[in-house]
């Protein structure tokens, strides 16, 4: 007799990328010469996790009996202060925010699909975007849709297709009375895309022209923001218009920033300019808190509110994040230089941690990932033979020895 609801009862409980990591280390420990760009972790260039020595420090300097308490539903007020200055200080937006704790990011994502969409709705995001979303999306009885995420531009290269999201838009506030938006940007899990200044534009401006029309609500999942190039706040300066018009709201992560995957901090931002509904929104959220984790990790939100209050330790943290981050950029670099005269093509990559080659329609994802695995490489394939898909790269797992093997082991399987 089956004991689970229907609905629950042939989950898969194994993520592939998990999978294909587990079977390349298994055969990096028999000796055999591999390639792992599965793991969506920065490593150096001997495997392990680069971490930042000073926030390991701080986490361990926490007062034991602190650490050890609950810490308050919607997070200690000092944390969220400093995850809202992190993200905003110096932004008009940042006077009329509030935050909310989670467990890392995709707490966030969860608190969003729970307080901006009824059950069987369904949030949009781009048509490449990170599985766990449709988990997420899932497991809280919503759905998933998505607008076609690139358009080729006269030159010939990939930028965001505004058309099909603003088509998008509106069929959701048409078909059910509102839209959430999950935009991951900059640095785009799973294809390193970052908008530019006039994607950017346009972006917001079909969002306030959609926002006239019915509620919609857009989430700026940053998880990677740090590791992109050039300022990772400046498209903040082109969010002014949406203030008001749409719900605005971040995924705030600590994962990557602060290189603690495992310490699970993370917080919802929402701006609001008006104070009633940003207050009900933090009770909303609150309450969502308490009905899902209650409560999130305590220590570690000391700590991090600590590092992004104290200027010095913040530097030195800093300096070590950005010593990581010259890591990726010389693998990113690498990664350009080698794929140039290949098969390979995918979206402008200047940053982050991966990128996404696109595999033809006609040509199998998966069967190149395999064919790739052969060669001791390891990549994860995305899409089915019907339907362009793509070859995720992670350059943040790859040392920059390896990147040349890599290309060329991809461009022999796309080839062939
Ligand atoms: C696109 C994206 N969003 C959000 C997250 C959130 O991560 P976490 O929950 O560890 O903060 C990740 C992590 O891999 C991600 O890739």
């Amino acid at each position: 007799m089956e004991l689970l609801i229907p609905s629950r009862a042939a989950r898969p409980a194994d993520d592939p990328i998990f999978a294909l990591n587990t079977e390349a280390n298994a055969r990096r420990a028999r000796g055999e010469s591999i390639v792992n760009a599965t793991v969506g972790a920065l490593l150096d260039d001997e495997g392990k996790l680069a971490i930042l020595p000073s926030v390991v420090e701080t986490l361990r300097e926490v007062p034991a009996v602190q650490a050890a308490t609950y810490a308050p539903l919607a997070g200690p007020a000092s944390y969220l202060q400093a995850v809202i200055g992190d993200v905003l200080a110096g932004t008009p937006l940042a006077e009329h925010a509030i935050a909310v704790a989670s467990p890392g990011g995709t707490g966030a994502l969860r608190l969003a699909t729970e307080a901006y969409l009824e059950r069987g709705q369904s949030l949009l995001t781009s048509s490449m975007y990170w599985g766990p979303y449709k988990t997420i999306a899932d497991e809280g009885d919503r759905g998933l849709d998505t607008f076609s995420m690139f358009s080729a531009t006269s030159n010939g290269e990939t930028s965001l297709d505004v058309g099909a999201l603003e088509q998008k838009l509106h069929a959701h506030l048409a078909t059910q009375g509102r839209a959430l938006l999950f935009l991951n940007d900059p640095c785009q899990n799973p294809t390193g895309y970052s908008m530019r200044d006039a994607e950017w534009r346009a972006v917001v401006d079909v969002l306030a022209k959609a926002g006239e029309k019915g509620p919609i609500n857009v989430l700026v999942d940053i998880a990677y923001y740090l590791y992109g190039s050039g300022d990772p706040r400046a498209f903040l300066a082109h969010l002014g218009p949406l203030v008001g018009k749409v719900g605005l709201s971040f995924a705030w992560s600590g994962s990557k920033s602060f290189a603690q995957y495992g310490a699970r901090v993370g917080a919802m931002i929402v701006v609001d300019p008006d104070v009633a509904r940003r207050n009900r929104a933090r009770d909303a959220l609150t309450y969502s808190c308490r009905g899902t984790w209650s409560n999130c990790n305590h220590p570690s939100m000391l700590a991090i509110a600590r590092i992004l209050g104290e200027a010095p330790l913040r530097a030195k943290v800093d300096a070590e994040r950005a010593q990581s981050k010259q890591l990726l950029d010389g693998r990113v670099r690498a990664f350009n230089e080698a794929a140039k005269g290949t098969s390979l093509r995918y979206p402008r990559y200047d940053g982050g941690f991966f990128s996404t080659v696109f595999v033809p329609a006609g040509k199998d994802p998966q069967r190149i990932g395999a064919a790739m695995r052969e060669h001791g490489v390891y990549v994860v394939p995305q899409g089915t033979v019907d339907k362009a898909g793509g070859l995720r790269v992670a350059l943040c797992s790859v040392a920059e020895r390896d990147v040349a093997r890599l290309v060329e082991t991809m461009d022999k399987a796309l080839r062939a």
